[in-house]
């Protein structure tokens, strides 16, 4: 746990292994351009169909609001997330070491810490959700509301991560509940967070990345971090208070058979401010198959992705140093 950003950021400038090729570091954002924002409350379905499908497409990422998830509960699970890595580094290693086999754990940086080259401004708190009675006994005690209230903000965040999955494959023409069951019942929660950074201009939070994942929801509630590429340019995605960010992730492009997009994007550094950001994902199990959906392959359209276990693509995922990817080897050539 000393390795922590939060051990140690106080009382120390950058540290050189924080110092990122100047290719990586951040640069002047281009103003007034915005991802989609989608008003999950409207009454025509349809619209919001096809606002999801544009920025599914175009973005792999949007934001939704009127999402059905109360105000009072995003606030509670936002302080309990703020207040969990406001531990000492001590309860933290405590917390999160009840499961011999690692359901619940933080790291540091990346999830190659021991190979990367280059290291990134985040702690990140990660642990599984479903079945809520399976996992729930190894989360976090401290602060003593964790359990409780994550237990029904990750509930509320399931039901809304399947209705968008629902909009999603009724926009593919695949069975609405293409994602129901095996490809989106493994929910894991990442708690990121992000100390002041002496210098934002040489190091990130996060690197430039697609999610190994089908869809993350994000909840970044009011301070600027997050940037997403496209058309070789990163755009700011601007804090709507209560609103969240959607991601699809390379599943999804896998399943979509390249009709709709990763969300290439990463964190940003803030030298005044501390943030934390909750990223509630919907995954497949180890064993899973990830393939193009049967439904959108015929001789006109030959699936552009090989078949793997979920378990085998994470290990090809992972196998770049950093949090950077190795998509392209999935192709099939
Ligand atoms: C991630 C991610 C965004 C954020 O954890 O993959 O992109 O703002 N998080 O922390
Ligand atoms: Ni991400």
């Amino acid at each position: 746990m000393e390795h922590l950003v939060s051990s140690w950021y106080n009382d120390r400038s950058l540290p050189e292994s924080y110092t990122l090729p100047p290719e990586d570091r951040t640069g002047m954002l281009p103003l007034g351009k915005n991802i989609l924002v989608v008003d999950l409350g409207t009454h025509d379905q349809t619209d919001i169909l096809q606002h999801i499908l544009e920025a599914s497409q175009e973005f792999g990422m949007f934001q939704v609001i009127n999402h059905g998830v109360p105000s009072n509960l995003i606030n509670e699970a936002m302080s309990v997330f703020k207040e969990f890595h406001a531990l000492s580094a001590e309860d933290k290693a405590i917390e999160t070491s009840k499961d011999p086999s690692k359901s619940c754990y933080m790291y540091t940086s990346t999830q190659s810490y021991a190979t990367e080259k280059f290291r990134f401004w985040r702690d990140g708190l990660l642990h599984r959700c479903n079945p809520l009675e399976k996992y729930i006994q190894f989360w976090p005690e401290k602060p003593p509301k964790y359990r409780q209230v994550v237990a029904i903000y990750t509930a509320e965040l399931r039901k809304v991560g399947f209705r968008i999955l629902e909009f999603i494959s009724q926009g593919l023409g695949v069975n609405p509940d293409h994602f129901r069951g095996e490809l989106g019942e493994n929910q894991t929660m990442l708690v990121n967070h992000y100390p002041p950074c002496p210098d934002p201009s040489l190091t990130l939070g996060l690197c430039k990345h697609r999610d190994p994942v089908v869809i993350n929801i994000l909840l970044q509630k009011d301070v600027y971090g997050l940037e997403v590429f496209k058309d070789e340019e990163w755009i700011g995605v601007e804090p709507i208070p209560y609103a969240f960010v959607v991601t699809l992730g390379v599943l999804m492009q896998i399943i979509s058979n390249g009709k709709l997009k990763a969300a290439e994007h990463r964190v940003v550094t803030n030298s005044n401010l501390a943030w934390t950001i909750a990223a509630f994902a919907l995954d497949p199990f180890n064993e899973t198959l990830i393939e193009p959906a049967k439904a959108l392959v015929d001789t006109n359209n030959p699936a552009l992705y090989k078949s793997l276990s979920y378990k085998d693509f994470l290990i090809k995922y992972r196998v770049a140093a950093s949090y950077g990817t190795t998509f392209e080897e999935l192709l099939i050539d």
